[in-house]
């Protein structure tokens, strides 16, 4: 192993936020500094601070309480420097690889979701030694069991459903709740199923209105007071509504029972980060710093089971993990009587 003491590791993280991020950025810093000897390298805005060289030492100071910080210190965006890089004009790759000389960096942990692990990859293959850590409220991230930030969504949106049967329960009617999850129903799936949804309706599983309405109107000739329908926000439905309105609006026509939705939208993203999250940002964030240290790089931290092991990036690039339709928490679900909008329910 080569000697770690005094390389220079740079820190991104991109793309949507997330709880956990501060985590896993503590897991680098303190893993890199107390164990290694490494300099730490905070990169603004994601990989938009790679190409304009915004970044700043990390000492050991700044990695104190933010453990339990929601968001990201470095802050984040959506900027994809190999976007159109095909067109001469673009030129933000060449920048990258330039500044990442420059600056004196020896890797660079990417921390981001999709998209991002992507923009790793591309990055490895200019030439620079990049390591991702799987980060994203929507669980969709191939290679990897679970990505933090999820567990703090399904958390966040399980107490919002838990609310939403009281007032439900209150004027007698159907409550919707949209949940995010980008094309994946991750978040809707595992907190329908946590917060009792009598129907839940997520991209992965083509929906009928129809039979949505007629499981809903068999509730109430049994005489159910309420009914919880979660929906993901990738659904099937038509451009410029909200899948939550929608829905919402075709109940209420279709079985005239009153009914209400409610867009949980961006606090699933916000706040601190379930321990569950904190446990596993922290175990990404050292275990990144382990495979530098041993000079594994084009790899993206994940977890198997219960172990934290690496994954080629170029593995992971261009797929997206969505919710296999024989998922057991579904088939557990049809059993409970759960509607998934489908023939089967
Ligand atoms: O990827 C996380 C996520 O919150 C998705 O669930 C959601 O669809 C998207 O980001 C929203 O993107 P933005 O933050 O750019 O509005």
């Amino acid at each position: 192993m080569a000697p770690t003491k005094d390389m220079k590791i740079g820190i991104l993280t991109a793309g949507g936020d997330c709880p956990g991020i501060n985590a896993a950025i503590r897991g680098v810093g303190k893993t890199a500094i107390t164990e290694y000897g490494m300099k730490v390298i905070g990169i603004s805005s994601g990989f938009r601070g790679l190409i304009e060289k915004e970044y700043a030492l990390f000492d050991e100071s700044q990695l104190s309480g933010i453990l339990t910080l929601g968001g990201t210190i470095l802050g984040t965006s959506r900027d994809k420097p190999f976007k159109n890089s095909t067109n001469a004009e673009n030129n933000s790759p060449k920048i990258i690889r330039n500044n990442y000389k420059e600056m004196g960096l020896d890797a660079l942990v990417v921390i981001g979701g999709n998209g991002s692990m992507k923009t790793a990859q591309k990055l490895y293959e200019e030439g620079l030694n990049v390591i991702g850590l799987p980060k994203t409220i929507d669980n969709d991230v191939w290679g990897t069991d679970v990505t933090f930030g999820f567990d703090s969504a399904v958390l966040i949106a399980t107490e919002a459903i838990d609310r939403l049967h009281t007032t439900a329960n209150s004027h007698k009617r159907t409550m919707v709740i949209e949940l995010m999850g980008h094309h994946a129903g991750w978040i809707s799936l595992f907190s329908g199923i946590a917060g009792g949804g009598d129907v839940i309706l997520i991209p992965e599983i083509p929906y009928n209105i129809d039979v949505v309405t007629g499981y809903l109107n068999k509730r109430y000739q049994n005489k159910k007071p309420y009914s919880i329908v979660v929906v993901a926000e990738g659904i099937e439905k038509p451009r410029g509504v909200r899948a939550g309105t929608y829905i919402a609006q075709a109940i209420q026509e279709k079985t005239g029972h009153e009914t209400r939705e409610t867009i949980l939208g961006y606090i699933q993203r916000g706040g601190t980060p379930s321990p569950m999250d904190r446990i596993l940002a922290t175990r990404f964030g050292a275990h990144a710093v382990e495979l530098i240290a041993e000079g594994k790089f084009g790899v993206m931290v994940n977890l198997v089971g219960d172990q934290v092991t690496s994954i080629p990036l170029r593995e992971v690039s261009n797929k997206t993990k969505l919710v296999p339709p024989g998922h057991t928490l579904i088939e557990k679900g049809r059993k409970l009587g759960i509607n998934f909008g489908d023939k089967r329910s």
